[in-house]
């Protein structure tokens, strides 16, 4: 996605935003591009590729010392990756850098046509880029003519603009794309997002929908599209800099990994009062769980595979019906909701564009909804009617893994509310899961993580493999599709994840002498069924890699080359340090691989476009 970064002050400006965008890498992109207004004049240099291809011609260009300019990392959406497509883009009077998608660019371009504008790019930046041109020209005051493009703009934007005349003030508005305003002695800033502001501010203000921020070395003022003066809350940044880089590990999601058994302490931690879950912290009203028929968990990805072990635990546990769903097909294929019902969004950013939209359906069908999300102030948590922050902290690889965790930490935490609220558990066993909760998932994730040699020599037998399936059942099958997940998007090897009993109804056509299978046996009223399965393709020539809960090893005979025991945990929350073995086993293949293992090809870690 996208990642916009700007600068006003007295220092030189190009250091700070290129070191900005290296913050915001993590988003995925594919070109990159800064403005520098200097002598009156707004000076651009663009490039196809990484950041080093754009500090390459900056240094071949004449040096550009101004001490106001924006940049930004393009992540591909209307034209190809190119130097002209990369942003800022720009017209005889402006500098803009864009992230979100312009719905009605083409309308655009055909009103500016006709006005006699012509365009170089494919891109629905530019068309945004000359509109605002136009509206600059015809007023001479870049706040009207601002004011007056959001109204013709359809989409999601967030704009960092530049003005000639006004070249020491950075303006920028944004609907439905995130962007941070932080100001302080150094100067003012814009941003995609925290990470790239760290090292110059411990506030910002997270830019409202339908505000203009006019941003100067000395001034910063707010004001909403009739050009009122407007407040912004300014929010202390709790994240340090060490959080956010990787903190001596060599990769962010090892790093992330490793904060697995923290971050679920602090998730859980204030919510279980008593030894019951409480959500008071969350101004969430506990009674009010039980008045839904039906929940529908809507995600995507990690998240929605979160949503799957959700379903399982709320089912076991509150026996209230759950629906999982893809987000960006929620929407499209007309759900049913009814007046009960209850629709929770699992989201780590908060931002993604597919996750927000079925959050919007789902409040226009008037369901209450529930946002469980990592990043505070987002889109997704500010919009829904409750909200349970994970506090994981930041997550910066590609590959989610922490928040996967915090999510269904918290998914477990509602289960036993509801299971409470509905009568289907009573105190003394629900005190008796928080406290295991509390005492046991983050010793046994922090065992886990000590298995990390046995589980890299595990990797090294699978680094090869050009298809790989994942097997289990109940719980298990839902860890396996989230498993699966990880290993394809990281370490490229194409794999599926199947229920175990399913196979024998085609799919294990597929399965040949040292295709490998990862058979996941946590759950023991299926086990003996699962290692039926697991029998089925090690006859067939599979190459097995048993994951078996400790106290399941002894009881079944498991045909397999390899066996990574998951640490001792009652077996309801053996989800957690399976969980953590999973992404331990995709980190290394995709590690010993010497792939790009934080930033996967083809990927963004925020995915703010449909
Ligand atoms: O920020 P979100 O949790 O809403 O993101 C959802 C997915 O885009 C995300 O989980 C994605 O699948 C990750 N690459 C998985 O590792």
């Amino acid at each position: 996605m996208c990642g916009i970064i700007g600068y006003t002050g007295s220092k030189k400006s190009v250091p700070i935003l290129i070191e900005g965008l290296r913050t915001l890498e993590y988003r995925g992109y594919d070109s990159a591009g800064v403005t520098v207004a200097e002598g009156g004049c707004l000076s651009t240099v663009k490039s196809k590729g990484r950041l080093t291809d754009l500090e390459g011609k900056l240094k071949r260009n004449a040096e550009l010392t101004g001490s106001c300019g924006i940049g930004h990392t393009r992540w591909a959406t209307h034209g190809e990756p190119s130097d002209t497509n990369s942003h800022p883009h720009t017209t005889d009077n402006l500098a803009l850098v864009h992230n979100g998608i312009i719905e009605n660019y083409a309308e655009i371009e055909e009103m500016l046509r006709g006005a006699g504008y012509a365009f170089v790019s494919e891109t629905d930046t530019e068309r945004a880029a000359k509109l605002l041109d136009m509206l600059f020209v015809k007023s001479g005051d870049p706040l009207d003519a601002i004011r007056r493009a959001t109204k013709v703009i359809r989409g999601s934007y967030a704009f960092g603009i530049i003005f000639k005349g006004y070249e020491d003030v950075i303006y920028a508005v944004r609907k439905d794309s995130p962007l941070i305003v932080a100001h302080n002695d150094e100067g003012g800033f814009i941003a995609s997002d925290i990470p790239a502001i760290l090292k110059h501010s411990t506030s910002y203000y997270r830019l409202d929908e339908g505000v203009i921020a006019k941003i100067s070395k000395s001034s910063l003022e707010f004001c909403d599209l009739s050009l009122t003066p407007v407040e912004q809350k300014l929010e202390t940044i709790d994240w340090n800099i060490e959080q956010a880089q990787k903190g001596g590990y060599p990769h962010f999601m090892i790093k992330e990994i490793h904060e697995e058994p923290e971050a679920i302490r602090k998730t859980l931690e204030p919510r279980i009062k008593d030894g019951l879950p409480h959500f008071g912290i969350d101004a969430l009203d506990g009674d009010l769980l039980s008045s839904f028929d039906s929940i529908h968990i809507v995600a995507c990805g990690t998240a929605m595979h979160a949503g799957l072990v959700g379903k399982a635990i709320i089912e076991k546990l509150a026996r209230v019906p759950v629906n999982v769903e893809i987000a960006s097909e929620f929407r499209y294929r007309d759900p049913i909701l009814r007046k009960n019902d209850l629709v929770i969004l699992l989201s780590q950013s908060g931002e993604t564009a597919d996750t927000l939209a079925a959050l919007r359906h789902s409040k226009a069908c008037g369901v209450y909804t529930l946002a469980i999300v990592n990043v505070i102030g987002s889109s997704v948590a500010r919009e829904a009617d409750s909200v349970l922050y994970t506090w994981a902290g930041p997550e910066i690889a590609v590959a989610s893994t922490k928040a996967y965790s915090v999510q269904c930490a918290l998914l477990y935490l509602l289960a036993i509310r509801m299971a409470l609220a509905n009568h289907k558990l009573d105190e003394a066993n629900a005190r008796h899961i928080c406290d295991m909760m509390l005492q046991k998932i983050p010793s046994a994730v922090e065992k886990a993580l000590t298995l990390s040699d046995k589980i890299y020599d595990v990797a090294t037998m699978l680094v090869a493999a050009e298809h790989l399936f994942y097997i289990g059942r109940d719980i298990d099958y839902a860890l396996s599709v989230e498993a699966s997940l990880k290993l394809k998007e990281i370490s490229y090897i194409h794999s599926e994840a199947y229920a175990a009993g399913e196979l024998k109804h085609g799919t294990i056509s597929l399965i040949t002498d040292g295709i490998p299978v990862v058979a996941l046996t946590t759950v023991s009223n299926v086990c003996e069924k699962t290692v039926s399965g697991i029998r089925e393709v090690k006859s067939r020539g599979a190459y097995v890699v048993s994951v078996c809960a400790e106290s399941l090893v002894g009881k079944y005979d498991i045909p397999c080359d390899e066996m990574l025991v998951i640490p001792d945990i009652d077996e309801i929350l053996a989800p957690f340090p399976a969980a953590t073995v999973m992404q331990l086993l995709a980190y290394h293949v995709s590690a010993l691989k010497g792939l790009d293992v934080d930033k996967p090809r083809n990927l963004a870690k925020s995915v703010t476009v449909e």
